[in-house]
């Protein structure tokens, strides 16, 4: 069984990663904390919200985090995610949204209280998967160092090369260079699922046969899709939608099925050309230590089969 606290800006393909881990069944989804990112942190809490609501598991504590950069505001993606940051064909939020609670309980206490009676209870380090900007992760170890040793982090994020929300800088990364830098820097177990291994996961007509439309749910998962693949098509030019963040829970489920190598990442945090950059030093050529495990391809045919199981299991619960 593996442990798991999700870090998410819900966003099309955060809902893809909460639905992998709440419902495989060899993940323990321990907690979800959200930040901005894809769109405001309120919006992204309210679509964590609802997503677990109509597969009923609302029972999965989810903890609104950080609104904003260490060190900036956060230029949101409603050109990807829409104004809801998870919209529908038709325009409107794809899952109805709940009243917020009158209290949001700190997510910082909950998630650190969470990881640490986990490892201690089972002896082993918790997977902190992070789909969205890495403030809550920096955050979390700046304020309790010694969760380092009780935590691996599995982070979909960065690039090698071809970036997306600028020439060089992936969107996770760019959007807080310098909590990036906090995480790349703590000594943390850490594997980065780059751009160049989400972009060969693409859900094309061949996954949205499979997940088809005969239920209700199954017509808001290929809704979710295509709205998805309408904006990475205006925006990007791609024929189908990469699914980056649940191959960040399947790298906790299946690290085998993953090509990686450890190599030395900085992240730039001063350019103006290529501010969040993850300057990767594939061949070592840095005199700095190797301090993350950069994936550089995937089995994805794999994940296909175990993110479907997935949307299977969900089925039956959905209240749509
Ligand atoms: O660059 C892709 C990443 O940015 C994904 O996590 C997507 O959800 C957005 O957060
Ligand atoms: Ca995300």
């Amino acid at each position: 069984m593996k442990n798991i606290w999700l870090d998410c800006d819900p966003g099309h393909d955060d809902a893809m990663a909460i639905l992998i881990a709440a419902f495989h069944p060899s993940i323990n989804l321990l907690g979800i904390s959200t930040v901005a990112g894809n769109q405001s942190v309120e919006k992204t809490t309210a679509n964590a919200r609802a997503i677990l609501s109509v597969v009923g598991k609302g029972n999965i504590p989810v903890f609104r985090g950080q609104g904003a950069a260490l060190l900036s505001p956060m230029p949101f993606c409603a050109e990807i995610h829409g104004e809801s940051g998870l919209d529908g064909p038709d325009g409107n939020p794809l899952f109805p949204l709940q009243a917020p609670p009158e209290m949001e309980q700190p997510w910082l206490p909950a998630m650190k209280e969470a990881i640490l009676q986990t490892a201690r209870e089972t002896g082993e380090a918790v997977w902190l998967v992070c789909t969205g900007s890495l403030t809550n992760a920096a955050l979390l170890l700046t304020m309790h160092p010694e969760i380092c040793q009780h935590i691996k982090i599995s982070l979909m994020g960065g690039a090698m090369g071809i970036g997306n929300t600028g020439p060089v800088a992936e969107f996770n990364i760019e959007n807080d260079p310098e909590a990036a830098h906090i995480v790349f820097e703590s000594g943390v177990d850490l594997s980065m699922v780059p751009l160049e291994v989400t972009h060969t996961v693409l859900a094309d007509e061949e996954v949205l046969d499979r997940i088809g439309t005969h239920s209700p749910f199954r017509k808001k998962i290929t809704d979710l899709l295509l709205f998805f693949s309408e904006t990475y098509k205006r925006v990007f030019g791609f024929d189908h939608p990469p699914l980056h963040d649940p191959l960040a829970v399947y790298f906790v489920l299946n690290p085998e099925a993953f090509s990686c190598r450890e190599m030395r990442v900085d992240i730039e945090r001063s350019s103006v050309l290529s501010l969040g950059q993850t300057v990767c030093d594939y061949y070592g050529r840095s005199s700095g230590k190797a301090n993350c495990r950069v994936a550089l391809k995937v089995e994805f045919a794999a994940f296909w089969d175990e993110m479907l199981d997935c949307l299977e299991r969900a089925e039956p619960h959905y209240v749509g």
